[in-house]
């Protein structure tokens, strides 16, 4: 500015006389500077508004044009008229999230979890993590680990009761479920409530159900194949078994169902819908002699060597995942499957079988070498294969009669 007004000075001396040059220059520059000073900002305003305005007309053209009686004068505040468009702008982005907030409000269930222990627990991270309201009542005060879930923890089952859960889930032991659910103050609930359970073993909660509760309530009995240990990360690919033992003919308590095992679903659970008879023959056979196995290497006191085989890792890690479950639990499998008498029993018979094959072996080995060749190589040859018990459910044979139809 400075050099301006000097070059033009210098521009107007060849016309002017240098005193009147001089006395003009002298009274005008102030002038001309505060002016010039005062258009600056002025014209960077107009210039930064209409390039706004351009902007939010081309981006939202449903946006009305602004209104004509705002002056768009340098004395208009910038933020003031900022302030109006982005209103303006956030909108239908707000409209949206109203609308899909209610939609997913339509699809939460609002769940009362019984029974607040290590896996009532571990449910609960996924329940709330979904956006499921949940409520839980425990015999234990866990209202403080209830709060750190973002569970509302009731420490009486009236008031559980009171607040309408659509879904009460049971997560009590297998031997406490009966006493618990006979506490439990059923005239309080809603007419129409589903009843879940999760025990490790299916008949015995299905027959309680149907025994206990009113006739309105739906029951679905479910056994999710995994714990706080083997779930801890993802559900991923992990069973779920369930089995719908009762379902209303409204479409509502269908739909209700159906929310509820999306749970699971969505976890990336593989679903497997079965009769809770059969779930507790298949458990028999793998979950219960599982439970056994560890045990049983338990009381061995693996430890671990500097020369592990990966089989021997397998057996580590099958007493450390049985060991972390409580004794209840299995005690549970056992008393409360009616097909678990039968595993143990096999299990017995089996390593009784496997004795007598190993001793049988020794025995003709130590017979050989006493006595020479005197006697036949083959009753040898067909003692080295192992026998098999018959597969679940058969008949089982003596051991004896087993290792003699080898014989033979
Ligand atoms: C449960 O424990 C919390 C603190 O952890 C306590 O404030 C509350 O009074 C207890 N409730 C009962 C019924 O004992």
């Amino acid at each position: 500015m400075i050099f301006t007004s000097t070059k033009s000075a210098s521009l107007a001396s060849s016309f002017l006389s240098e005193k009147v040059f001089f006395f003009s220059l002298s009274y005008l520059l102030p002038y001309l500077y505060a002016i010039m000073l005062s258009l600056q900002p002025s014209t960077s305003i107009t210039r930064f508004s209409s390039f706004s305005q351009l902007y939010h007309r081309r981006r939202h053209s449903i946006s009305p044009p602004p209104a004509p009686h705002l002056p768009l004068t340098r004395r208009t505040p910038l933020r003031h008229r900022l302030q109006i468009r982005a209103l303006d702008a956030a909108q239908p982005f707000d409209y949206e999230t109203q609308i899909s907030d209610r939609f997913a409000q339509s699809t939460k269930l609002k769940i009362a979890i019984v029974g607040f222990g290590n896996f009532g627990q571990f449910l609960a991270k996924t329940l709330v993590s979904q956006g499921h309201t949940v409520l839980a009542h425990s015999r234990s005060n866990h209202s403080q680990i209830a709060q750190q879930l973002g569970v509302s923890f009731f420490s009486n089952p009236h008031d559980l009761c009171e607040e309408h859960p659509e879904v009460m889930l049971l997560c009590t032991s297998i031997i406490s479920t009966e006493n618990v659910l006979r506490s439990l103050p059923l005239q309080r609930l809603k007419r129409s409530t589903l009843f879940v359970d999760v025990l490790s073993v299916k008949e015995f909660p299905k027959n309680l159900f149907i025994q206990i509760l009113p006739g309105d309530f739906d029951i679905l009995c479910t056994h999710p194949m995994f714990g706080p240990e083997s779930g801890k990360d993802s559900w991923l690919g992990l069973p779920f078994v369930y089995d719908k033992v009762r379902v209303g003919n409204e479409e509502s308590r269908a739909i209700r169902i159906e929310r509820f095992l999306e749970i699971f679903e969505r976890e990336g659970c593989r679903m497997v819908e079965m009769s809770c008879a059969e779930h507790d023959k298949y458990a028999a056979g793998s979950q219960f002699i599982t439970h056994t196995m560890g045990r049983v290497l338990e009381k061995l006191r693996l430890d671990t060597t500097p020369i592990n085989t990966k089989g021997y890792e397998t057996l580590l890690n099958l007493v450390e995942n049985t060991a972390s479950d409580s004794f209840d639990l299995y005690y549970g499998l056992f008393m409360y499957n009616k097909n678990a008498m039968e595993q143990l029993e096999r299990l017995d018979l089996a390593f009784e079988s496997l004795k007598k094959e190993l001793f049988g072996h020794l025995h003709d080995v130590c017979r050989k070498q006493l006595f020479g060749k005197a006697e036949g190589m083959d009753v040898l040859e067909d003692q080295r294969v192992l026998s098999k018990l018959p597969q679940n459910g058969a008949a089982l044979p003596a051991p004896s009669d087993t290792v003699r139809a080898e014989n033979n």
